[in-house]
């Protein structure tokens, strides 16, 4: 029997108003967004940010002297400041705005990884890696002629830490690297314990946090991690944006990733000198707009509260648990509710999960089916693809009812 959540710590009925997205009908229906671990849809409060920065403060940053460029420099280096604020890091200097949490990972295996890795060293990444967080270190490894390789997962989709030191024997641990949330399974890792444990081999550990920031408190200090990367499409900020996280005394020695414009203290025939931080890794005109929508999509969860927000996306992942196993022939992977965030990953009987989502579509239920950028986990699981349905802080539970009622449709067509 159906058990509506009790006690839901926000009221996803009301927030739902600040989503434009949630006014429209597809199909003749009304938008069930149930894919939000892709891409976040975007309240009004961020929508209006970005325009009031492109009416009244826009130009380049860092640039001017004159007063507009003044003010558009203010709010991008504000914009840095709550997202110093937002992940607790000691300080603005090592947060630095990239397009996205792929591209932060890539430039620490790039920077940190063509410095420091050699022969007779290990990169650790775990078998549940979204592949930005898998093939950059995967090729900088073996570019650097050091090992690659791949903690396991038990059968419930979680890491084994357990494994540790066998998967290490016999090499140097040079980086560890892992999600805090998985993308398909939403699993929760002990992530303090795996940096903890790289760090004791001499070893840096590197967060994927694109998946965990946007749904529960990442405290970059508490974690122990050197670098966290963060997308901010998926906390409600808008496309172009993110942020990696770095120490200071790693990211001051480490060569930049991209070159050009605004990252040079001096430019000689013979000789070129790198800035400061940030500045030595946002080579190139900023993401000025995208970044003041990322600032205020950090105020929106902020005023939600991110432990409100994470309490009830676990009961929307519990909830969701309970009422998908009531589908015949349904195979649901990963975790129990209470080590996993708002992510679903299914497979109904043999149908293929594309023909899934299609038919879901009709009644204008978004949900993914794929391999969700995480083959190696395809692998472990014996499948090519799964579906998925995300959650998010507008996400009702009424809408995991109109998923479980259209993978009931489901069978009535392909059964
Ligand atoms: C866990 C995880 N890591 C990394 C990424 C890559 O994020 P982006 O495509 O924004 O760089 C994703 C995107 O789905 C993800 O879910």
């Amino acid at each position: 029997m159906a058990v509506t959540p009790t006690k839901p710590a926000i009221d996803a009925h009301k927030l739902r108003a600040d989503f434009p997205i949630f006014e429209q009908h597809f199909h003749g229906k009304p938008l069930v967004y149930l894919d939000s671990a892709v891409a976040s849809q975007k309240p009004r409060q961020v929508l209006q940010a970005m325009d009031s920065f492109y009416e009244t403060s826009y130009t380049n940053v860092h640039r001017g002297v004159y007063a507009l460029s003044e003010r558009a420099t203010a709010a991008y280096e504000g914009a840095r400041d709550k997202a110093r604020a937002f992940v607790n890091a000691p300080s603005a200097r090592e947060i630095i705005f990239l397009r996205n949490a792929t591209e932060a990972i890539n430039l620490v295996a790039y920077s940190w990884g063509l410095n420091n890795l050699g022969p007779g060293d290990v990169v650790i990444v775990t078998e549940l890696e979204h592949h930005s967080n898998y093939v950059p270190w995967q090729y900088i490894a073996k570019k650097m002629g050091a090992d690659f390789r791949m903690l396991p997962l038990d059968d419930n989709g979680e890491v084994r830490l357990d494994a540790l030191d066998e998967v290490a024997a016999g090499a140097h641990v040079k980086v560890v690297a892992s999600n805090l949330v998985s993308n398909s399974l939403g699993t929760i890792s002990d992530v303090t314990t795996l940096a903890a444990w790289a760090h004791e081999q001499g070893a840096i550990y590197v967060c994927d946090a694109a998946q965990a920031a946007p749904h529960r408190r990442v405290d970059v200090q508490e974690l122990g991690a050197d670098f966290v990367a963060v997308s901010g499409h998926k906390m409600c900020g808008p496309s172009g944006i993110g942020f990696l996280w770095g120490r200071a005394e790693l990211l001051e020695r480490m060569e930049p990733f991209l070159m050009g414009g605004h990252m040079i203290r001096k430019v000689a025939y013979e000789q070129t000198t790198w800035g400061e931080l940030p500045h030595k890794f946002e080579a190139g005109s900023a993401p000025s707009a995208e970044a003041v929508g990322l600032g205020a999509a950090i105020d929106y969860l902020e005023a939600i509260g991110l432990d409100a927000i994470a309490a009830y996306e676990h009961e929307l992942a519990a909830y969701a648990l309970e009422r998908l196993a009531e589908v015949p022939g349904i195979v649901l992977y990963g975790p129990p509710a209470d080590h996993r965030a708002g992510i679903v990953s299914f497979n109904v009987g043999d149908f293929h999960p594309h023909d899934v989502a299609q038919i879901l579509d009709m009644d204008a239920i978004a949900i993914r089916a794929g391999h969700h950028c995480c083959q190696p986990l395809m692998r472990k699981l014996g499948v090519a693809a799964t579906n998925r349905a995300s959650f998010y802080l507008y996400t009702l539970p009424e809408e995991i009812d109109r998923l479980v009622d259209g993978l009931h449709k489901v069978h009535k067509i392909l059964g």
